[in-house]
């Protein structure tokens, strides 16, 4: 039965319960697609923002007619560089996306909202943030012919989502997993506020993330070391944190020492309403 939601309509639907398609609004893709004959190629960008050390990608499908884009992790700072070369590369900016509530940097989600109307803001439902669309595990979100999929992996905060490009024979190979800060290279997001559970986190990592292809290439929402890159195989060796048991992994969690981090009380406010609290509902 299709299930729509207000916020969805027209270019969303359910194909079974919990599983939303998200579609492009533009271009005429359909179930068959065009891929037998055409299949998709990926647009893949990887951006820096120096200050707070996040990441922010860039993936469209170049072989749809109008290029449909998205930005996952999008900083307030870094909005026009993003934006300009979404421009250059001749793309259509359809969505951008949150892999969580950041505390340390502000989205440029409603900054970009701004300036490139047409986009479309997502975070999970369960992050209580506000966005245009919400996505909940099992969602599919459809960039012409390509997909990511929503995995829930809370820990670093309740709301945390990894998305994950689709498994199938015109889904990039190796798959992708945009991990947010719930899995870093070589060690992950703190879990001492924000909801945050080292417990959780633990399950999430290793039930959501490490059962994927160990050649499943990881991009994390930071790196504070100049990585830019790993592997699930490479993480499941090597991550001094994760690849240990669980009593471990949560006495390692519980001795951080960490200090509260500046930006928290801008950011997590301002990104709770799409990062623009001065105009709150209507940014978002
Ligand atoms: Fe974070």
């Amino acid at each position: 039965m299709l299930r729509f939601r207000l916020f969805e309509a027209p270019f969303i639907q359910s194909f079974k319960p919990h599983t939303f398609l998200i579609r492009a609004q533009m271009g005429s893709y359909s179930t068959t697609s065009s891929s037998a004959q055409n299949s998709p190629k990926l647009v893949f960008r990887q951006l820096f923002e120096k200050e707070s050390s996040t990441y922010t990608y860039l993936l469209a499908d170049a072989s749809h007619p109008q290029k449909p884009a998205l930005l996952i992790d999008p900083v307030d700072k870094t909005a026009d560089r993003d934006l300009a070369l979404v421009k250059e590369l001749g793309l259509k900016l359809i969505y951008a996306i949150n892999t969580h509530v950041h505390a340390d940097h502000v989205t440029g989600s409603g900054l970009i909202k701004t300036k490139f109307p047409g986009v479309r803001s997502i975070i999970s439902k369960a992050s209580n943030a506000k966005a245009d669309i919400f996505v909940e595990p099992g969602d599919k979100i459809y960039f012409g012919d390509i997909f990511l999929e929503v995995r829930a992996t809370p820990g670093h905060t309740l709301g945390c989502v990894t998305y994950v490009t689709g498994d199938g024979p015109n889904q990039p190979q190796p798959r992708m997993a945009f991990t947010g800060d719930a899995l870093l290279i070589r060690g992950c997001g703190r879990t001492d506020f924000q909801g945050g559970s080292s417990d959780k986190l633990y399950d999430s990592v290793h039930s959501q993330i490490f059962k994927l292809p160990k050649d499943t290439l990881l991009y994390p929402a930071h790196d504070y070391k100049g990585f830019t890159v790993s592997t699930v195989g490479e993480e499941m060796l090597y991550n001094p944190r994760l690849s240990k048991d669980k009593e471990t992994f949560k006495n390692i969690m519980q001795n951080l020492n960490l200090s509260y981090p500046k930006m928290m009380d801008v950011a997590v406010p301002a990104n709770m309403v799409c990062g623009l609290q001065e105009t709150k509902s209507e940014a978002c």
